[in-house]
């Protein structure tokens, strides 16, 4: 019998139980518990029914075929038809810290997995294997999947889906027998198949419950699954999808899978998504900017889209900066021939018919206004009538002698031809050195349907590539902050997190559609990443209508911005976009730093937010009426997260016009403030005021 030693690692108030033999099993993942106990682990010994297998068989970290497992292997591969029933043993076990490495042969099939598992202080695991192929002879890897068992409790899936201006929108699911997949095969993190998912005990909700939050780190094409097993084990997976022969390692080759980042929660989806916040800022974002304010932006896309006048575009500067903005975007519509989205990506030379004094004129008045300058590009793509692709037809990422539908009337470069990757490193670089730009906002468009270079599939390595090439502009260009886009949301993940500063979470300015749209994106993304901006009053991807306040506050709770053409708005919109600007800059350090709370609501018509100190000083709380209120009266605004003991003071920072207009009146606190203590607003609450639905109020606690 081989030894087994039970491995702890240890985050602030979660834990991971591990044995450690041949193979590694978790068996505890959950609240930190004292394991001390030397006969502790007989508790946990399974027993062995009759009509299956004679031994038990244990749920490793990297399920195993060949040793009985049943269940969907990490490793899927073979050796020219051999080699294909791998069974690891391990041989190395590093245990340093929260830090667990295991190296484990299979010396028969010619190969090591190294399998890494770290749990940090804000409670947050990471696992990921690295496969090396020790024989002579191609190792074709089909399948590398990072595997994490989940305890049988976990009986409810909250899963994400989505599409185009309707990114991050949440389902929930019993998981019982059978389980749950989802593939992503559009070649980029996708607005559809966002990789994500939360497990948890029955009826779990944003208060209560456990729950294990599962994201994986990967801009392309993904399989995540969660099985439960005809014993009633359970499992998540996590794998990059490979297309067909495009992992075969040679002989000393090994393949690195991405991070599967997980976290345990028993204070429901709010606890975990604060441990996510947390990691998020401390280990996922890039670490030079965390100090700096995240400047409020005004990009000229939804403004002037492609009619660039340089004279304008200065105008909307001056107007700009007058409403408070700190970072002025020019959006797609300046390069040469760029007049609409039928061409010209891939011709990153200045449009010197819209700009004949070139681009300098516009970036110097911006910063002598005060602001830094941004500007969009969007290096993967191609338009067929665009002089690069007339120049370099074999640079589109396709299948030679296949036909491939466009979208957006675009293609994709392919990145692995040396040429292609040099070309747009060349341009990204002339701009960043030629012109004072802060900021890249960083577009992709389109999705990948043949990712072929060479004949042979290339998905994978066209992800990595597209790494490659942000990473490189960026130790070339260390002070631009670049903002992850992909027609909104479709490019939002950890790992693209790690080499970007923000992200686009959607082309929806609607503040309704922005509200449930944001929430998704919350579940693992703090405030300060989201770009949310306050577009024109009429929304141009729904054509609905809000007023100025229910926009401003639906933006307030991210990364605010602007996205119209100041210059035609009436005084009252700009006095508008000046309150909220300003109102943002005030609360902006709370909100880009503090924990975020979705709460609990007595009727579902609303969407309350919150926004609380880490030192409990003082919290900022969003009502939002989403709908037609289903009673007369609301219920309760409970606010939890404050100290109990402390007595704070309840203001009301910004309400709708006609709130005082539509009730004989409104609950008096509203407008006399009143002051209670941390305990009974998270036990009691205030009652709630009356809304007409699309509208917002804004309540602001203040320790006394
Ligand atoms: C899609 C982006 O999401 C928009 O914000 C805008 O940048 C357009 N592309 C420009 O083509």
């Amino acid at each position: 019998m081989t030894n087994k030693t039970l491995i702890e690692l240890k985050g602030t108030s979660t834990q991971m139980l591990l044995e450690v033999g041949e193979l590694a099993e978790i068996l505890h993942w959950g609240k930190n518990i004292d394991v001390s106990l030397p006969q502790s682990r007989l508790a946990l010994q399974r027993p062995v029914p009759y009509g299956r297998l004679d031994d038990d068989i244990a749920m490793s970290l990297s399920p195993e075929l060949a040793r009985g497992l049943f269940s969907s292997p990490a490793l899927e591969g073979h050796r020219n038809g051999l080699d294909w029933a791998p069974v690891f043993t391990i041989s190395e076990t590093i245990h340093y810290d929260n830090q667990l490495t295991l190296v484990s042969e299979d010396a028969c099939a010619g190969l090591t997995l190294k399998t890494e598992l770290q749990l940090d202080q804000h409670d947050v695991v990471k696992v990921r294997h690295t496969l090396t192929n020790n024989k002579p002879g191609a190792y074709q890897v089909n399948r590398l999947a990072n595997t994490l068992m989940l305890p049988e409790r976990a009986k409810e899936l909250m899963t994400f889906f989505g599409r185009w201006v309707h990114e991050f929108q949440t389902v929930r699911q019993p998981l019982l027998q059978g389980g749950f997949q989802q593939e992503n095969r559009r070649g980029r993190t996708s607005h559809e198949h966002y990789p994500a998912i939360v497990a948890g005990t029955s009826h779990f909700d944003e208060m209560t419950g456990d729950v294990w939050g599962f994201h994986f780190a990967w801009s392309g094409n993904h399989r995540l699954r969660v099985d439960v097993k005809a014993d009633g084990r359970r499992y998540a997976q996590a794998e990059v999808i490979y297309l067909p022969g495009e992992v075969a390692l040679e002989q000393g080759e090994s393949i690195t899978t991405p991070w599967l980042y997980a976290s345990y929660s028993d204070r429901g989806l709010n606890g975990m998504s604060q441990q996510f916040h947390e990691h998020v800022r401390h280990s996922i974002l890039p670490s030079e900017f965390s100090s700096k304010p995240r400047p409020i932006h005004l990009n000229t896309w939804e403004g002037i889209y492609f009619e660039h006048d340089p004279d304008y575009i200065m105008s909307m500067a001056t107007q700009a900066a007058q409403m408070g903005v700190e970072r002025f975007i020019i959006d797609d519509g300046w390069f040469k021939g760029r007049d609409g989205d039928k061409a010209a990506l891939g011709d990153w030379l200045l449009d010197e018919t819209k700009y004949p004094n070139g681009l300098a004129p516009v970036v110097e008045h911006v910063n002598k206004l005060g602001m830094e300058f941004g500007l969009w590009f969007e290096p993967e793509m191609i338009n067929k009538n665009s002089d690069l692709y007339r120049a370099h037809p074999e640079w589109l990422l396709a299948v030679d002698s296949y036909q491939q539908p466009a979208g957006r009337n675009q293609y994709v470069i392919d990145l692995q031809n040396e040429d292609a990757f040099n070309y747009l490193f060349e341009r990204l670089d002339y701009f960043l050195s030629t012109y004072n730009i802060a900021y890249i906002k960083w577009d992709m468009n389109r999705e990948v349907v043949q990712p072929g270079h060479e004949g042979r599939a290339a998905g994978y390595e066209q992800v990595v590539r597209y790494y490659q090439l942000v990473d490189k502009v960026r130790a070339k260009h260390p002070n631009v902050e670049i903002e992850s886009c992909a027609a909104g949301g479709g490019r939002i993940d950890f790992e693209v997190l790690k080499r970007t500063h923000r992200f686009w979470a959607s082309d929806n300015n609607d503040a309704l559609e922005r509200q449930s749209i944001q929430r998704g994106m919350s579940y693992f993304f703090p405030p300060e990443v989201m770009g949310s901006h306050i577009g024109a009053s009429h929304c141009h991807s729904t054509r609905r209508r809000h007023a100025i306040e229910f926009r401003g506050l639906t933006a307030l709770f991210g990364h605010m911005g602007i996205e119209l053409d100041p210059v035609k708005e009436s005084d009252v919109e700009k006095q508008g976009f000046e309150r909220y600007i300003k109102l943002h800059k005030s609360l902006r350090s709370l909100l880009h730093s503090g924990n975020s709370w979705r709460l609990m609501t007595d009727d579902k018509a609303h969407q309350i937010s919150a926004v609380v100190a880490k030192d409990k000083s003082q919290a900022v709380i969003q009502i939002a009426q989403l709908a037609m209120p289903t009673n007369s009266l609301s219920g309760h605004l409970r606010i939890p997260g404050l100290d109990p003991k402390a007595r704070y003071q309840v203001s009301v920072l910004d309400k709708p016009a006609l709130f005082d207009d539509i009730v004989n009146y409104q609950p008096p606190w509203m407008e006399e403030g009143c002051e209670l203590t941390g305990e009974w607003c998270e036990e009691i609450g205030l009652t709630m005021p009356i809304l007409d639905s699309e509208t917002a109020v804004l309540v602001q606690l203040q320790r006394i």
